[in-house]
């Protein structure tokens, strides 16, 4: 085909895909091209901009390493991330709610016995957490792997700390008891800015919007027989909670870190049940 003007291209890159063996691929790009074209036909898009948002894509790539993932941070200040998963992870009556799992999860976090200090020297003041990890009967989910990860009173992950190197904390996967229960201690998260040093940090500030999480916890909960469980808690009162950067916020994932003693001694305690959805529910189609 010759001569391609702005109205018959997206038809002639459609009907390229006709040999594709993958039909979820070819359903997929057919109407992704179907949008990029609206969307570049919409904007009047220019050869300059264009090249700008290569630029762009190009930065945010090679923002990306082991430790930092500029693309998930992307698709999650776009809304991309919590769409996908409010399509995806709609649960049954009872059953704990997603959201986004965010840039800073690693894999090799240390796996600790029941009881532990995660902090191991983070800053912050000191904070016990106890989870429940129970069924839709509230019967309880014995041998839950469950993994958690969080920033320190500074706001900061272990990971955009570079002076840790390897060192790890703040984040620790354990399993639950005999009761479906996992204590362990660690500080009292604070809200944060998502990184700002990079192209998506900029994008923000160009397009007038705030970099800030509310202060939350991640967990990422996995049992044999349940849908595995990707969220946070986030903190009772944070000024942030209507306005999360990423969109991540559900009001029956807000809870109360309550304060207990003052001063030098002021600690703040957590208590939270989890409720897994069986594997078979819908939606439940998260990787393990
Ligand atoms: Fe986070």
């Amino acid at each position: 085909m010759r001569n391609i003007d702005e109205h018959n291209i997206t038809d002639a890159v459609i009907a390229r895909l006709g040999d594709g063996r993958d039909a979820r691929l070819t359903e997929v790009m057919t109407a992704l091209i179907r949008h990029l074209h609206g969307f570049v036909r919409e904007v009047r898009l220019t050869e300059r901009e264009w090249e700008q948002a290569i630029g762009f894509l190009t930065a945010t790539g090679q923002q990306c390493d082991a430790r930092r993932q500029e693309f998930i941070l992307l698709s999650d200040v776009l809304g991309v991330s919590m769409l996908t998963v409010t399509m995806n992870q709609s649960r049954p009556e009872g059953a704990t709610e997603a959201t986004v799992f965010g840039p800073f999860h690693v894999d090799d976090a240390p796996h600790c016995a029941s009881g532990a200090d995660i902090a191991q020297g983070a800053p912050g003041t000191p904070l016990d957490v106890h989870l429940e990890v129970v069924d839709l009967q509230g019967r309880p989910v014995v041998g839950a792997e469950v993994d958690t990860w969080q920033a320190d009173e500074e706001g900061l992950y272990d990971v955009q700390r570079p002076e840790l190197g390897d060192t790890r904390r703040a984040r620790g996967v354990f399993l639950t008891d005999a009761k479906g229960q996992v204590r362990f201690s660690s500080v009292l998260p604070m809200p944060y800015p998502v990184p700002t040093d990079g192209p998506v940090g900029q994008l923000l500030l160009a397009t007038g919007r705030h970099p800030w999480r509310p202060a939350h916890i991640h967990f990422r909960i996995r049992a044999p027989g349940f849908a595995p469980l990707i969220t946070h808690l986030f903190h009772e009162g944070d000024a942030y909670l209507d306005s999360d950067v990423v969109f991540g916020v559900r009001s029956s994932l807000v809870a109360e870190f309550e304060r207990v003693g003052h001063g030098d001694a002021a600690r703040h305690r957590l208590r939270h049940r989890f409720v897994l959805a069986p594997a078979q529910a819908p939606g439940s189609d998260l990787p393990a």
